[in-house]
């Protein structure tokens, strides 16, 4: 069994990369933003402020959350319905970003993640995932990358899913997100103390991937 924890900032690929990782290796991927999203999703259908912390906290208990696994892509159940992409626009994006500064939330959360790691050999990837979800993973990464390059890798994911955005909006809601990622009390987004960090400002997408793949193998080695 191994854990890979790969945390940091939004549109460092964490996602792509981890995804890619966990097909190489035959391990699970795990994202844990989906989930963060899916109760954003939740909040926004019942038509709750997201900064309402009471009112978030109060629905949490109407809310099943299932993982499954099609051809080994990650698919979120919300009360039995499969969201697919509904959960990746902008919106659900600002929307996750605020329900994940809830403790109640993050509480709600948290054993979905870690029972997952208990049962099979995970890549996962999120915020607080070297940090609070798996302190003991075996490999944990930092990975990011410069403003500019997150923000144009990000642009390019949305206009290729057929989302008509701007540049400089991706960019500036990248920022705001980013902002209330890492500056909120609880489970900020930061780089665990034995954290390798990666930036991958330059690199290629294969070339990111060969380096995750080079630092499980040294660590596993060790
Ligand atoms: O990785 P993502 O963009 O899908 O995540 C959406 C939001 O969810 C992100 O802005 C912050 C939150 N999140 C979190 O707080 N902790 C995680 N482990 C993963 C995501």
């Amino acid at each position: 069994m191994i854990q890979i924890a790969i945390d940091g900032p939004g549109g460092a690929g964490k996602s792509t990369v981890a995804k890619a990782v966990a097909a190489k290796l035959g391990i699970v991927y795990v994202d844990t933003g989906a989930l963060y999203r899916t109760v954003g999703y939740y909040v926004r259908q019942k038509d709750i402020s997201p900064d309402d912390r009471e009112g978030v906290g109060a629905i949490l208990c109407e809310i099943s959350i299932e993982i499954k696994y099609v051809d080994g892509a990650q698919h979120v159940f919300l009360n039995g319905e499969d969201l697919g992409d509904k959960i990746r626009t902008p919106e659900m994006s600002m929307y996750a970003s605020k329900v994940s500064a809830i403790p109640a939330v993050r509480a709600f959360l948290l054993d979905t993640q870690r029972d997952i790691a208990k049962k099979n050999s995970v890549i996962m990837d999120g915020r607080d995932i070297g940090t609070v979800i798996l302190p003991n993973a075996d490999v944990k990464i930092f990975l990011t990358a410069s403003e500019e390059c997150r923000a144009m890798r990000r642009y390019k994911e949305l206009i290729e899913r057929g989302q008509d955005v701007k540049y400089e909006d991706v960019l500036a809601e990248m920022n705001q997100r980013d902002k209330q990622d890492s500056t909120r009390d609880v489970a900020p987004t930061a780089a665990a103390a034995d954290a390798v960090l990666l930036d991958n400002t330059g690199m290629t997408f294969d070339q990111t991937v060969d380096a995750v793949i080079a630092l499980a193998m040294e660590k596993r080695g060790k």
